[in-house]
């Protein structure tokens, strides 16, 4: 699909370009934000599964900037399994937040602090399995409240990616364990084609005897309710509709005519360490359609360096 035809195709991709934001999604963020006012008195914050790191633009922005007194009051830690590129008031980690060192160096970061609010845009490589990828998506989302348990304040709030899949209503019914309130939101930058949404659990408020424990997120048969709550997977989850930025609601599914001396805007900041890095370098040294003209058989092992012999152009 040639450059024009996408810029025309949604219009958060290219007002991403235009205001300097990584990627589309931090409009997911502003607009939930513009809805539930989350960012209000927030000073430290928790990232998860940032890159490459549109939310932390937004937080920093929103945060920090425009605030001298408070710019060095905020504490922003963005957590990635890949690298993203530095931002400014932003201290990274990269590592799995499944795993329990990563958690681990998030609670360090705090030094004994809470943070105000977690957010998670957490979704994995999706694999068009549907139950496998909603599964794994369950699994950042319970990772994320685990890493939440450790270091969001009494009262703080958290913002989790969720797919509207098989067990939004268990998961739903978990997160509402420990925050007083959770709404499933769509923000309207969200394609409606697309099956993700976002719990928004605001007022953390853990069951007095529960005990945050890195090793075993909420997965313990104490923490399995269902033998308690047998409705829990059966009820239906109310969703709310949210973003009217600056007044003016705009659906990703549309198509927005450009006017005719639009200048385009190229990225912000290019992926840095893209899956498709070498198919790009080999394409510019004209191998590539040597390679996939001669594939290797399947039996033997490509040299060392080189990609698969499937990848394509
Ligand atoms: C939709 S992107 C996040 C976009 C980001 N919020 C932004 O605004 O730029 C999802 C991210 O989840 C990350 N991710 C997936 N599984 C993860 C895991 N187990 N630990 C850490 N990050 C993970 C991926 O690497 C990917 O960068």
């Amino acid at each position: 699909m040639g450059r024009a035809a996408k810029d025309k195709r949604d219009v958060y991709y290219r007002l991403a370009k235009e205001e300097g934001w990584r990627a589309r999604s931090a409009f997911k963020l502003l607009q939930i934000n513009e809805h539930f006012n989350i960012f209000e008195g927030v000073k430290r914050v928790v990232d998860l599964c940032a890159a490459p790191g549109s939310w932390s633009q937004v937080l920093s922005r929103k945060l920090r900037k425009g605030n001298a007194h408070n710019e060095h009051e905020v504490k922003i830690v963005a957590v990635d399994l890949q690298e993203m590129a530095p931002l400014e008031g932003v201290f990274q980690i990269q590592g799995d937040i499944t795993k329990l060192a990563t958690a681990q160096q998030i609670v360090q970061q705090f030094e004994g602090e809470k943070a105000d609010l977690v957010v998670c845009d957490g979704a994995p490589d999706v694999t068009g399995f549907h139950d496998m990828d909603e599964y794994i998506q369950g699994q950042l989302l319970i990772a994320a409240l685990n890493i939440t348990t450790h270091v969001l304040k009494p009262h703080g709030n958290m913002v989790a990616k969720i797919f509207r899949g098989r067990d939004v209503a268990l998961l739903t019914s978990k997160l509402e364990l420990f925050f007083k309130r959770v709404v499933i939101a769509k923000p309207s930058s969200s394609r409606n084609s697309s099956i993700e949404a976002f719990a928004v659990c605001l007022d953390y408020c853990p069951p007095d005897d529960y005990v945050p424990h890195m090793n075993n997120p909420l997965l313990d048969g104490h923490w399995d309710f269902l033998e308690t709550m047998p409705e829990a997977n059966r009820r239906i989850v109310n969703f709310v509709v949210c973003g009217n930025l600056d007044g003016h609601p705009m659906d990703a599914d549309r198509t927005y005519q450009l006017d005719p001396d639009y200048v385009y805007h190229d990225p912000g900041q290019p992926p840095i360490n893209p899956a498709y890095k070498m198919a790009k370098l080999l394409k510019t040294e004209n191998k590539l359609a040597k390679l996939t003209t001669s594939p290797t058989p399947a039996s033997s092992t490509p040299p060392s360096g080189e990609p698969p012999s499937d990848v394509v152009p």
